[in-house]
């Protein structure tokens, strides 16, 4: 389903904007890990992501908020048109770029919800990020939020696999395998806390 009131070619030309916003987060992102490199002898950045919300999911996310598929309700209610996914080696690391990220003076971070901190119920875990990028156009500063996800390669795993379950069962799992999740992400967060701790150790023989 496409959105109303709008060619698959208008969405495109919106979505020039967030793709471009991706760009420039994704360049700053390679800048900190360069820098980081350099400065610290640190890699806190294994790999990234970006992906652009198909019109056909921008839809659906907006008829199950309770909105009209429109390109202005989705520019003005969803906030993940543009995604940026962080993957990190050590929970540790995820903070250092947290930390980084709001002193990029060009990045306004507009929410922030720490599910590392706080879990969600089912175990997720990860830090999102809302900013808003400055991206230049031939009419001038266009303002574009994008979400970014920062988590760990475990955090990742568990993340993925919950994800394909979720999508099986459209969103109903079955309460066995809900409790099999939550304790599959006890595990990850354990493996996450272990291999930080073991990090830490071998730094002292350096
Ligand atoms: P949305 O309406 O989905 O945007 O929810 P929200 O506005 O409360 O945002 P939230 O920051 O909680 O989640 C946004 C994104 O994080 C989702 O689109 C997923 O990519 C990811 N996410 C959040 N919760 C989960 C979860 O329980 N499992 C997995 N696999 N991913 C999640
Ligand atoms: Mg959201």
């Amino acid at each position: 389903m496409l959105i109303e009131s709008m060619t698959a070619k208008q969405y495109r030309e919106k979505m020039y904007l967030y793709g471009s916003a991706l760009k420039i987060i994704n360049t700053k992102f390679e800048i900190i890990n360069e820098d980081f490199n350099i400065m610290r002898k640190a890699n806190p950045i294994e790999s990234m992501k970006s992906r652009l919300k198909s019109a056909e999911s921008a839809a659906a996310k907006l008829i199950r908020k309770g909105y009209e598929p429109t390109i202005e309700n989705a520019v003005q209610y969803l906030d993940d048109l543009a995604g940026m996914r962080i993957i990190c080696g050590f929970t540790e690391d995820i903070f250092s770029l947290v930390d980084v990220v709001h002193k990029q003076s060009d990045l306004k971070v507009l929410k922030v919800k720490d599910y590392i901190t706080h879990p969600k119920k089912n175990g997720y875990r990860s830090y999102h990020m809302l900013v808003k990028v400055p991206v230049r156009t031939s009419d001038g500063i266009s303002e574009t939020k994008a979400e970014i996800q920062i988590r760990t390669i475990a955090m990742d795993f568990w993340a993925s696999l919950e994800h394909k379950i979720r999508y099986k069962f459209e969103g109903r799992i079955p309460e066995e395998l809900n409790f099999e999740l939550v304790e599959c992400a006890d595990i990850v967060a354990y493996l996450d806390h272990k291999m930080l701790s073991l990090n830490n150790e071998m730094k002292k023989y350096k």
